[in-house]
């Protein structure tokens, strides 16, 4: 891991050098790195999130996901859904995904995300966490596209039904902006696309980038 940005001034902190990404690799005998789900509440991201973490377990790989509405029970148990709230929420997040797979295992985030600046922001984080000639962060962004009014349809948890009667305010697709990905690594459309089969997508990503080599 390297200081991303000059230390913060006056705090009289100074950045410790640690292993090699390249030799903690080489030891757990993976690469790490982040797979970043983004979608409307009830798009189906946290369930193929979950597959796809339970897949790569099963093949051997160390992999673990974050959770939207976990986190939100600990470690971002102070955040709502204002917009500045939602921006410090990913920026944890993009942290905390970026410990994990600095530490060589497979981090699984499955967030709604919902501006593209701070999803850009985590990407940037990954990339600009890699020291010359060490091996890379890689970050694969996984859109899982829904129309609203399917997402509403299924609203698994009631809560499309709550944001229109205003019950819930600044709910995301319906009182809150959604700004879909331009050019995510993986595009699961998921009215029409089983959770097998986006994970089959996500793995065959993987696999032609030989990020689980
Ligand atoms: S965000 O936008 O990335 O900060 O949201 P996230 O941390 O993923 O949390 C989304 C889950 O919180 C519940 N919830 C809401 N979602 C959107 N808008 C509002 N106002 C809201 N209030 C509560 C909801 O269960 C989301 O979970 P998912 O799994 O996406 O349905």
């Amino acid at each position: 891991q390297t200081p991303r940005a000059a230390a913060p001034p006056n705090r009289n902190i100074t950045w410790h050098p640690s292993l090699s990404r390249h030799e903690r690799n080489s030891y757990r005998k993976q690469r790490g790195f982040t797979i970043w789900f983004t979608g409307l509440s009830a798009s189906g991201k946290s369930t193929i999130a979950t597959a796809l973490e339970q897949h790569l377990l099963h093949l051997g790989y160390a992999a673990y996901r974050l959770d939207g509405d976990n986190v939100r029970f600990g470690l971002n148990k102070d955040l709502g859904f204002s917009e500045r709230d939602r921006n410090e929420n990913i920026r944890r997040i993009a942290e905390v995904a970026k410990l994990f797979a600095d530490s060589s295992t497979i981090a699984i985030t499955s967030f709604i995300s919902p501006y593209r600046a701070d999803r850009n922001t985590a990407r940037e984080l990954h990339a600009a966490a890699t020291p010359h000639g060490d091996d890379p962060l890689a970050f694969v962004e996984v859109f899982v596209d829904i129309p609203v009014k399917e997402a509403e349809k299924r609203d698994p948890k009631g809560l499309y039904k709550k944001a229109r009667a205003g019950e819930i305010k600044e709910f995301t697709g319906i009182s809150a902006p959604y700004e879909a990905p331009e050019s995510p690594e993986v595009h699961i459309r998921s009215e029409k696309t089983t959770v097998e089969e986006g994970v089959g997508q996500i793995m065959n990503y993987l696999d032609k980038h030989g990020l689980l080599k």
